[in-house]
């Protein structure tokens, strides 16, 4: 690998690294929230938290996992390979998820999340799941 797609295989790993923090975190924070009186002192701080996480890290982070992602696999000669799809379809999932996340900030932000600190929970499995399987398919190219 030549010495840009290096350089840019380390952008696509700190990007990686930053939006899955936020992606594990954001649904955590939810759970809390979920968990807390709307407008109490408590749930107007937890909208400070999501809010920053999302605008400041999970978004920007996104961005350029979407940039240097796609980035590499051209310059790398991957585009049909068959795990690249694989990884490309799980990330429009994590990318969905994404933007489901940024529905519930606004809910949450609006004080009218309806659901229940178990859907969180829940939902909170899904982007982990995800990091697993993509991976495992970035490393072992199955
Ligand atoms: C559309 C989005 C993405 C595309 C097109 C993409 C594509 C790629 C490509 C082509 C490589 C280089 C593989 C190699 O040189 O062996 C790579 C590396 C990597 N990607 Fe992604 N990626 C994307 C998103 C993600 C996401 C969301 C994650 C984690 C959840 C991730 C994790 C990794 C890791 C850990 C590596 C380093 C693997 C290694 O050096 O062996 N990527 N990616």
């Amino acid at each position: 690998m030549a010495s840009f797609e290096l350089w840019i295989k380390v952008l696509h790993i700190i990007a990686v690294i930053s939006w899955m923090a936020a992606m594990l975190y954001l649904p955590r924070l939810f759970v809390y929230h979920a968990e807390s009186a709307p407008k109490s002192p408590m749930s107007e701080q937890f909208k400070v938290m999501e809010r920053r996480l999302l605008r400041g890290i999970a978004t920007p982070a996104m961005i350029a996992v979407w940039l240097t992602g796609p980035l590499l696999a051209w310059r790398e000669g991957y585009l049909l390979s068959p795990w690249l799809h694989a990884k490309v379809a799980l990330v429009l999932a994590l990318t969905a998820l994404h933007g489901f996340f940024a529905a519930q900030l606004r809910a949450f932000a609006e004080d009218r999340n309806a659901r229940s600190p178990r859907f969180y929970r829940i939902v909170n499995e899904a982007p982990t799941v995800i990091m697993i399987v993509v991976v495992f398919l970035v490393v072992m190219k199955p």
